[in-house]
């Protein structure tokens, strides 16, 4: 079937030995129907010819700023604009450094900074280069600027070491890339409200309580859900994360109770909350109006009151409206978790697991289980917060 018919597809090669799959990639995207334009850097064409790439494609492959008889200047605002997807295999430790620090040497990197278009990367390099922070710190870079990154497989390298760093198959990428495609439409019409990050509940002008929820699984939510066509509410504690999806209509809040008050303005139109903030459980009863002093005291006792439930609220009016919480155990995890489900009317709820180190506040990735109001239930494996988020996504799609 022609999944991909009539779609621009950037392909960018690099240079490292797994170019040599990149043009059974490039007869993957033509046979799917996709008209592909192959961009390829300086050494990736040590690896793989033009003219190998050129046939396949059916097009001239760009490579230099300016053509070498002509002198006519290639433009990559022309490209990056013609771009509906812009897919980058493999991507070597030195051109995701420049992509993720926009270092604009060749036409690969000015061609990815001009485009328009989402943008997939799949990585190839040996182990120890792929597990050097440097690049990891790139990879999450990228991830942040919201580059979808293909994870390489574990396997024997060119190397001959065997360990992660191996690009993904051809096929996979092209399944990423039919999936890209056909579920941007998958959640059109819908209005989702997403809650994410802490709540800071103040104690003086420059106290609070918080706590170290850095809100990247609900950012994740978010813009998973707008990457498939939903107009998206995001309120969102003080978190330090940006997102820029026109779909995307934001509202910062402090406190439990501004969370609420925006959340139930939201939720009155919404389709569907998926409600990942971790919500402080207490307030301070007073905020002093002014800073508390050390001197005279003893010691310090806060009264602290009970904040509103938002989910348990949002779940007694819901109607057929469809309601996803969050649960954070740290014992008897799945009694905890289905009870919460109950009580706060929630009809699916995903439960972190605190064993696996890979789970939890401020990680780039989380581990879960989904659990259904019909008692069904998956436990996936730890992935990227934004594959977890398509995972979240893809229940909440069975559910409506
Ligand atoms: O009761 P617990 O805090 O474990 O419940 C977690 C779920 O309830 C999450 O989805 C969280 O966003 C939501 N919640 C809420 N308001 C609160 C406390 C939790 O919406 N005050």
């Amino acid at each position: 079937m022609q999944t991909l018919k009539g779609k621009h597809i950037v392909l960018g090669i690099s240079g490292g030995i797994a170019a040599y799959k990149s043009a059974y990639l490039l007869r993957l995207f033509i046979k799917a129907g996709a008209e592909v334009q192959v961009v390829i850097t300086p050494n990736g064409k040590e690896f793989i010819t033009p003219a190998t790439l050129a046939a396949l494609s059916g097009k001239p492959v760009v490579s230099e700023f300016f053509a070498a008889n002509t002198g006519e200047w290639h433009s990559h605002v022309d490209l990056g604009l013609w771009s509906d997807l812009m897919v980058v295999a493999p991507a070597t430790a030195s051109t995701i450094g420049k992509m993720a620090n926009g270092i604009a040497d060749n036409m690969l990197i000015t061609t990815y900074l001009s485009a328009k278009s989402p943008v997939m990367v799949a990585p190839a390099m040996d182990l120890d280069m792929w597990a050097h922070p440097s690049t990891q710190r790139n990879v999450a870079a990228l991830e942040r600027d919201g580059v979808d990154i293909i994870q390489p497989a574990s396997g024997e390298l060119a190397s001959h070491l065997t360990g992660k760093g191996r690009m993904a198959e051809p096929e996979e990428i092209l399944r990423r890339v039919e999936l890209h495609f056909s579920r941007r439409e998958s959640l059109k019409g819908k209005r989702i409200l997403v809650t994410a990050g802490p709540t800071y509940e103040d104690i003086d002008p420059v106290r609070f309580i918080g706590n170290y929820s850095s809100g990247k699984m609900g950012f994740a939510i978010a813009e998973e859900a707008a990457a498939r066509g939903a107009d998206v509410t995001l309120v969102t504690g003080p978190v330090a994360l940006n997102t820029d999806h026109p779909s995307i209509r934001r509202i910062d809040v402090r406190s439990a109770r501004e969370m609420l008050k925006a959340s139930e303005a939201a939720f009155a139109d919404s389709d569907a909350a998926v409600l990942s903030a971790a919500v402080a459980d207490y307030a301070p009863e007073v905020k002093h109006e002014k800073k508390l002093k050390r001197e005279n005291t003893d010691g310090l006792t806060l009264k602290l009151v009970k904040n509103p439930d938002i989910a348990a609220t949002l779940g007694a009016s819901k109607g057929d409206r469809i309601l996803v919480g969050f649960a954070l155990e740290t014992d008897h995890e799945h009694e905890n978790a289905l009870d919460k489900m109950r009580r706060k009317g929630l009809d699916m709820i995903v439960l972190n697991s605190l064993r696996n180190p890979l789970a939890g506040f401020n990680k780039d990735t989380n581990q879960v289980t989904v659990m259904l109001k019909d008692g069904a239930e998956t436990e996936y494996a730890a992935k990227s917060k934004r594959d977890v988020a398509r995972d979240i996504l893809d229940q909440l799609e069975n559910l409506f």
